[in-house]
């Protein structure tokens, strides 16, 4: 009898000592201080919170060594462009592998604070009417630029910078290249073509969202969806 009560006691004392251990490991452990897969969208507004946590970092572009601009054409993006820091990370590595390929994309937008989307509202509407804007801008506080997880980019195509909306999407040879490696870092195209309906919004070749799992965004690009479809997805 006092054998198995020993035996029950070494037994108890173990399984305290491993769940101690687990609970340590698991407080040491970098969980992510927010949802990279976060959903903002025409019915879904940036969370209140979320600027006041997410991490930002300055970011510049560089014309890559042995690029030069063709002499008419001197539009370079020269902000400093704010992004999400492992989305920055992640877009200077496919940068890098884009450009061994001689594919050049330049940050043109990241990070807009709600009063940037009121300016860009107003400058679309005034230049191109109501109904383009909203094809193409989200009402502010209800875009995925104030995640700073979303990033356009321009191109640079025979030393000339392509960064006007109908050029972009009338480029069919370099974007689809550029889209096929987004997965491998952690994006997906948040736009595609033909699901206008399901987002909201135009094609936008230029607009990629960092989602921070190569595994879901290839699930999401090999499949074609959207991130509202994979979202509506894994909750079922
Ligand atoms: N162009 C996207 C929809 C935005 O304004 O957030
Ligand atoms: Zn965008």
């Amino acid at each position: 009898m006092l054998y198995l009560v020993k035996k029950a006691i070494v037994i108890l004392l173990a399984v305290v000592l491993v769940g101690l251990v687990f609970a340590a490991c698991g407080s040491n452990a970098e969980a992510p201080k927010y949802d990279y897969l976060v959903l903002v969208n025409k019915q879904n507004k940036l969370p209140d919170d979320w600027e006041s946590v997410v991490e930002l970092e300055d970011a510049q572009n560089t014309l890559p060594e042995g690029i030069e601009l063709n002499e008419n054409n001197d539009y370079l993006p020269t902000d400093v462009f704010k992004v999400e820091k492992k989305a920055l990370a992640a877009f200077r590595a496919l940068q890098a592998d884009l450009e061994k390929d001689g594919i050049i994309i330049l940050l043109d937008s990241t990070y807009r604070p709600v009063s940037r989307q009121e300016e860009l509202w107003k400058e679309f509407e005034e230049e191109y009417g109501l109904e383009y804007t909203q094809k193409y801008v989200a009402v502010p506080g209800f875009s995925e630029h104030h995640t700073a997880l979303a990033i356009d980019v321009c191109i640079i195509k025979d030393g000339v910078i392509i960064n006007d909306n109908d050029e972009m999407i009338a480029e069919k040879e370099i974007f689809p290249e550029i889209h096929k490696r987004l997965a491998d870092y952690g994006f997906i195209l948040r736009y595609p073509e033909g699901k206008e309906d399901v987002t909201g919004y135009g094609y936008e070749p230029w607009h990629f969202r960092y989602i921070d799992s190569p595994e879901i965004a290839k699930e999401i690009m090999d499949n074609g969806l959207t991130l509202e479809e994979y979202l509506a997805k894994a909750m079922n």
